[in-house]
């Protein structure tokens, strides 16, 4: 008679195993679906079901054994779906990351329409959902997360297991015309309206998703209203909305105000001598538009020659999906563009672009966001982007200025203090960074004012509660999303 457990499922466990020493270790995962999770599933507690990833060498039973360990430690319980490297390989990197990923995000062209891919997509969504059917019963909630398994409800059903499952799209959800190029269309979209609940980030999505079930659903009943909506097939309902996925704000500020991360901050501050900084944070993706980003930056520096040896921007970049082709082949172009303005513009002791390939600890990037003065966020799409909310809570002292791109989510929520760009004109990127390198005290703090405000009112824990409440059938009070 014990109570409802929440259960999540996504693609990758928030963790990263790896190799030292001949032994199996473990660390936490980066991204932006882990940072996020991760402290809601530590406050309530629960199961995580995911795939810890593979390392050459480590048996399954080893990754479980390890697994098992963390428990002790941990207030959720880790289960590990394991892949098959062909599995791994039609699924994960074909279906999930030459498929949907760019689609989703429109870059049509980046697409690789291979038949095997979907084959390997329903295979593995099966099996997800039949190790949650061995983890789960009928009183738990369980919540699926993103692009890689849109499909787990509808083979709970097919197993004739009744859970009540709820889903969240952490990606853009494209407009009819670039979905209906999807080869699997009315496949995923049936799939879909089997969870009882699904989010979206915005309304622009729900707005999407709802046109695109009216061309394969005749026979729905669709009502949408704001961020909410209904759809009535038969006997059953489905219900969307849009939630804006947030960040644990608190944390982030406290991590901004302790004397060790400050100190770092200086230290950052001082290694530039005291030149202004420009700092950018994403996975090495091209949705990221990191090349164009650079051009703008470049563009900034040929029109504003005072800035020359004034200003220096700093790009962490987290290695990505290093085995799909077009993620190897943009980390040679962002090189060449790199070495190209540096080369250009470096004099004494000054390197206009320092670019970091790695992921950094917690502590040390919210030294980095403290110590830049400028947050430059400029996706060519993104599902959301925490990054660009993360930036603002570091930003406890409201120094900083945030040049957003409008087509990340977070500019419905963030447009009122960011300087908004569209990531494809070079020159309205490069004026907004000249603009924002420049801009007087009294208006940065005004800005961020404006910045953390909104991201602290919808925080993490606000999206959580209020996913869970309106995937339970209650009503939740409209907010503002465009
Ligand atoms: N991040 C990280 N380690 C790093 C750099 C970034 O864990 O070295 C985190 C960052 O704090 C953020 C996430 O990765 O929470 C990136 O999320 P975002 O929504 O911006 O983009 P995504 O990678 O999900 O597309
Ligand atoms: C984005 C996606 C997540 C994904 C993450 C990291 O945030 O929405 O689903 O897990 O990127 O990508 P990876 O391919 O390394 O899991």
């Amino acid at each position: 008679n014990r109570p409802s457990r929440l259960v999540i499922a996504s693609h990758r466990l928030p963790i990263v195993l790896f190799m030292e020493d001949g032994e199996l270790k473990v660390i936490h995962g980066a991204g932006g679906l882990v940072t996020a999770l991760k402290p809601v599933l530590t406050l309530r507690g629960g199961k995580w079901i995911g795939c810890p990833g593979t390392v050459p060498g480590a048996r399954a039973e080893e990754v479980d054994r390890i697994l098992a360990e963390t428990r002790q430690e941990s207030p959720f319980e880790l289960i590990p779906v394991h892949l098959t490297e062909e599995q791994h390989r039609l699924y994960y990197e074909g279906a999930s990351n030459s498929v949907i990923w760019p689609l989703f995000h429109d870059f049509l062209s980046l697409c690789d329409f291979d038949g095997r891919y979907f084959k390997a997509y329903e295979e593995v969504n099966r099996l997800f959902a039949s190790t949650l059917a061995s983890h789960t019963d009928e009183k738990d909630l369980i919540w699926v997360h993103d692009y890689q398994l849109m499909e787990v409800a509808l083979h709970l059903k097919d197993m004739r297991l009744h859970r009540r499952c709820a889903f969240f799209l952490h990606i853009p959800f494209p407009s009819p015309d670039i979905y209906l190029k999807l080869p699997w269309r009315d496949r995923i979209i049936r799939a879909l309206l089997e969870f009882h609940f699904i989010g979206f980030h915005t309304v622009r999505e729900v707005r999407n998703f709802v046109q695109c079930v009216k061309i394969f659903e005749k026979d729905a009943l669709v009502r949408r209203r704001g961020n909410w909506g209904t759809i009535t097939l038969g006997s059953r309902m489905v219900s969307v909305g849009a939630l804006p996925i947030g960040i644990d704000f608190r944390h982030f500020d406290r991590l901004s105000r302790h004397p060790a991360v400050r100190a770092r901050a200086a230290e950052i501050k001082n290694n530039h001598r005291g030149r202004k900084i420009i700092f950018g944070v994403d996975r090495l993706d091209y949705t990221k538009g990191i090349p164009e980003r650079l051009t703008a930056f470049e563009l900034m520096l040929e029109r504003h020659p005072e800035m020359l040896k004034n200003v220096t921007f700093l790009q962490l970049l987290v290695p990505s999906r290093e085995t799909v082709r077009e993620y190897a082949e943009l980390r040679d172009r962002v090189e060449r563009r790199i070495s190209s303005i540096n080369g250009r513009f470096s004099q004494d002791d000054w390197v206009p672009v320092i670019f970091m390939s790695r992921s950094m600890p917690q502590e040390e990037l919210v030294a980095h966001y403290l110590a830049a003065d400028v947050g430059l966020v400029t996706p060519r799409k993104d599902g959301m982007n925490l990054v660009s909310k993360e930036y603002c809570a570091a930003h406890s002292d409201l120094s900083g200025t945030l040049v957003l791109s409008e087509f990340a989510g977070a500019a419905c929520q963030l447009q009122r203090g960011a300087i908004l760009v569209n990531p494809n004109d070079r020159e309205g990127v490069a004026e907004a960074i000249y603009q924002a390198l420049v801009m007087p005290e009294g208006d940065k703090r005004r800005r961020m004012k404006i910045l953390r405000h909104a991201v602290r009112r919808h925080d993490v824990f606000w999206w959580a509660d209020s996913f869970l409440l309106a995937a339970s059938g209650k009503h939740i009070k409209d907010f503002p999303t465009a």
